[in-house]
């Protein structure tokens, strides 16, 4: 074992023995290390204000990433490298093109979000060198300004790489050193650390992580954190003991078989929606509109299914699909069909010691057509009121094969399967799926609650029935907003 967390902040090499496993990156960097460039305003990872950029070893590259550090633990970025505000300005005081692009189309008014849209636009000038249509609208989504107005910032996304390629720019120049560093910090070792009797683990291997658990049953496993940050933040529950998925790199990857793909428990949403949007386009659409940037860096599939929430967008689209989950306990698997992982609201099939290993994703067979709705009362960055999501099979006029899951509309994500039942077998013809709408009354009885009332939700699900024979018997029907940021937004060039 590992007693020390090691990380670079900036180039500065930072080992620490004594941390609270819970102690939050933004509550280290204004609190003990003074650097007040990083902002405080939610505290639960909507604002963007405390937008840092996290860069982690991608083969022989470093993936830039913009985090929260109001909801990411100190401890889980050993091996990373962390990058603030305050790295930006070169040492003879000479502004990035990221900091100087904002200067000039007055992207700042009190300042106060300003950091965070910084480091946001950072993140994306070093990852994306050519942002296509609507790309720095999307990748702004999880930055709140109060005064500003987004046009000038928006414009300072377009205006930062005419000052300069993001090749050229010395983070670039640094990168074979950073790359080199990074991999010294790398080893098998299983990090250790806390302050006293709380404990924070991270483990490298899967059966590291395994064993760790089988000793510790109680302990919180931690992700993304983008849940469990705010049991911290918001609720201000003490954690004992944590163990970090995001070191075992056995428990990052997607692998694809000829029938399907096996996710590890810990990829993130921006890890999988290439893959998985290639082979799912409406997935890897749901998948986009799951939080914003910082959330989705961060974010896994395990983690969205781990938690169990009746409103998370993962479980019903992956329950229509036909996903497996597979679960672990110390050498021990067992697999279950992900619909049955939910028992009621708050519980799931679980035992003390277990943890959520991978996710069998099959593959659609020709023919098969999957569709995915969330339905929000904003577009970016909400939570669903309700997810909708299908996997169809028409044969000669006829339903061969249909699933449906819903999201919001009941404890736990749930199949419909009255209406399943009513629609297999019958012609896929409009006034058939219409006789079946009732019969969602008979598989769901949703509540009201502040993102939407009892009977809106079940418009919304019927409707979302129908939104899906629309689209599936004529798919020239106009059914979606494609494009439709880009519409509401007129062209801006800095002038
Ligand atoms: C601003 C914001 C916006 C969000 N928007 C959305 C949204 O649009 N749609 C949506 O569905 N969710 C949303 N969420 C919720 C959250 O991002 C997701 O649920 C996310 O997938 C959780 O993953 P994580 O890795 O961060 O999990 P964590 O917070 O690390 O963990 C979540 C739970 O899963 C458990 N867990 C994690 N990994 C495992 C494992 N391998 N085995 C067993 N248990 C495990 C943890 O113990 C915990 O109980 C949002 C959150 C924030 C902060
Ligand atoms: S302070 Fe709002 S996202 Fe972190
Ligand atoms: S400049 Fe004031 S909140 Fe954005």
């Amino acid at each position: 074992m590992r007693d020390t967390v090691r990380f670079l902040l900036g180039d500065e090499l930072r080992e620490i023995r004594t941390v609270d496993p819970t102690l939050t990156v933004l509550d280290w960097l204004r609190i003990e290390e003074r650097r007040t460039g990083t902002k405080e305003g939610c505290a639960e990872g909507d604002c963007g204000a405390c937008t840092v950029v996290v860069g982690r070893l991608d083969g022989d590259r470093v993936r830039y990433e913009p985090v929260n550090a109001c909801i990411r633990f100190l401890a889980t970025l050993d091996g990373c490298q962390l990058l603030t505000v305050e790295h930006l300005k070169a040492a003879d005081g000479a502004l990035h093109p990221v900091q100087q692009a904002m200067v000039d189309c007055h992207g700042s008014q009190c300042g106060f979000c300003t950091p965070g849209f910084v480091m946001t636009l950072f993140a994306l000038y070093r990852t994306d060198p050519a942002p296509g249509e609507g790309r720095i609208d999307d990748a702004l989504a999880g930055n709140l300004c109060r005064c500003t107005g987004y046009a000038p910032i928006v414009a300072a996304g377009e205006r930062m790489y005419q000052l300069g390629a993001p090749g050229a720019d010395r983070f670039a120049a640094a990168e074979t050193e950073t790359v080199k560093r990074l991999q010294d910090l790398e080893d098998e070792e299983t990090v250790a650390v806390g302050d006293g009797a709380r404990r924070f683990y991270a483990p490298a291997t899967k059966s590291a992580f395994a064993a760790l658990l089988l000793e510790h049953p109680d302990a919180t496993i931690v992700s993304g954190a983008t849940d469990v940050g705010l049991w911290v933040t918001k609720q201000q529950r003490v954690l004992p003991a944590v163990i970090y998925t995001g070191r075992v790199n056995d428990m990052r990857g997607i692998r694809e078989t000829k029938d399907g793909f096996e996710i590890g428990a810990a990829v993130t949403y921006a890890e999988a929606i290439g893959p998985l949007g290639r082979a799912y386009p409406d997935l890897g659409e749901l998948i986009r509109r799951i939080g914003a940037e910082q959330v989705r860096a961060v974010g896994t599939i395990g983690g969205n299914i781990a938690n169990g929430s009746p409103i998370g967008d993962m479980p019903p689209a992956l329950i229509a699909a036909g996903a497996t989950l597979v679960l672990r306990r110390g050498d021990e698997r067992r697999s279950l069909p992900l619909e049955e992982f939910f028992i009621a609201y708050g519980r799931q099939d679980r035992k003390p010691g277990e943890f959520v290993e991978s996710i069998r994703l099959p593959k659609l067979w020709p023919g098969d057509r999957f569709r995915a709705y969330k339905i929000t009362k904003r577009f970016d960055q909400d939570i669903s009121a309700v997810c909708a999501a299908f996997r169809l099979r028409v044969e000669d006029g006829r339903v061969a094969d249909i699933r449906i899951a819903y999201g919001g509309m009941a404890g736990t994500p749930k199949r419909a399967a009255a209406t399943e039942a009513a629609l297999l077998g019958q012609p896929w013809t409009e006034d058939v799926v219409r006789a079946a709408l009732p019969l969602l009354q008979q598989d769901f009885t949703p509540l009201t609650d502040w993102r939407a009332s009892a009977g809106y939700r079940a418009k919304v699900a019927a409707n979302l029935l129908l939104k899906l024979h629309a689209e599936t018997a004529d798919p020239a029907a106009e059914t979606r907003l494609v494009g439709a940021q880009a519409l509401t937004r007129p062209s801006l060039t800095h002038a």
